[in-house]
């Protein structure tokens, strides 16, 4: 499967659904012509981004079933949307769309970076997180799905930083194959080999 239908298998029925940062808007146009959602968002921060959306969706915004706003974050989004997409963004900057706007009643989001920094923010913020697991599609990554509200039993260090489900996961001990042979490049000093230790310790590699 390629990214974006690793992340459109996530996508459930829903109300209404928001998709901030979708360029695109691919995984509307399946949460739409799937009948997953019964109404839609579209929002980019980039006109010209929203733009390529718009075009790929302008049946269904003739239609009334899907609505574009060109916003930074959740700015233009109704806090009672049911379910909210971000996706091909850092951790840093979803933490901070969810902080400068909220944590939205269910959500997926699918960081490319700094994964563990959203986890443990979604986590101390008393949100119930569903899914946590890795895909490949050329490059590893991570998407996490939840809701706002149900908490989540304490993550050990491994989940935290790779994903709960990912452990699990076949595809996570290729990650942790590919990181370690990267780490192995560089010389060996103990910060690394603690590095190391953590990636096979997490992937059961020892
Ligand atoms: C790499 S693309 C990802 C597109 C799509 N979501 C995907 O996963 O394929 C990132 C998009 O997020 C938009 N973006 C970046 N920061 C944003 C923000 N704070 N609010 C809304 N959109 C943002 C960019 O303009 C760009 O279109």
């Amino acid at each position: 499967m390629g990214r974006i239908e690793e992340i459109c298998s996530y996508i459930d029925e829903c109300e209404s659904f928001a998709d901030i940062g979708c360029d695109h808007g691919y995984c509307t146009l399946h949460a739409l012509k799937s009948g997953k959602c019964k109404k839609a968002i579209i929002s980019d921060v980039s006109k010209k981004s929203l733009a390529k959306a718009e075009r790929l969706l302008s049946s269904y915004i003739a239609d009334g079933r899907c609505k574009s706003v060109c916003c930074d974050g959740l700015g233009g989004i109704d806090r009672e949307c049911e379910l909210v997409l971000i996706a091909g963004m850092g951790g840093m900057e979803i933490i901070k769309i969810l902080t400068e706007g909220f944590i939205p009643q269910r959500f997926i989001f699918q960081p490319m970076k700094n994964s563990e920094e959203l986890r443990s923010f979604l986590i101390a913020n008393g949100c119930k997180i569903t899914a946590d697991d890795i895909f490949i599609d050329g490059k590893y990554y991570f998407i996490i799905k939840g809701e706002r509200l149900g908490g989540t039993k304490e993550y050990s260090k491994e989940e935290l930083a790779f994903g709960r489900d990912s452990l699990n996961n076949p595809v996570f001990k290729q990650f942790a194959q590919k990181e370690i042979g990267k780490l192995s490049a560089f010389e060996l000093t103990p910060e690394l080999e603690t590095k190391i230790n953590f990636i096979k310790k997490a992937a059961s590699l020892q």
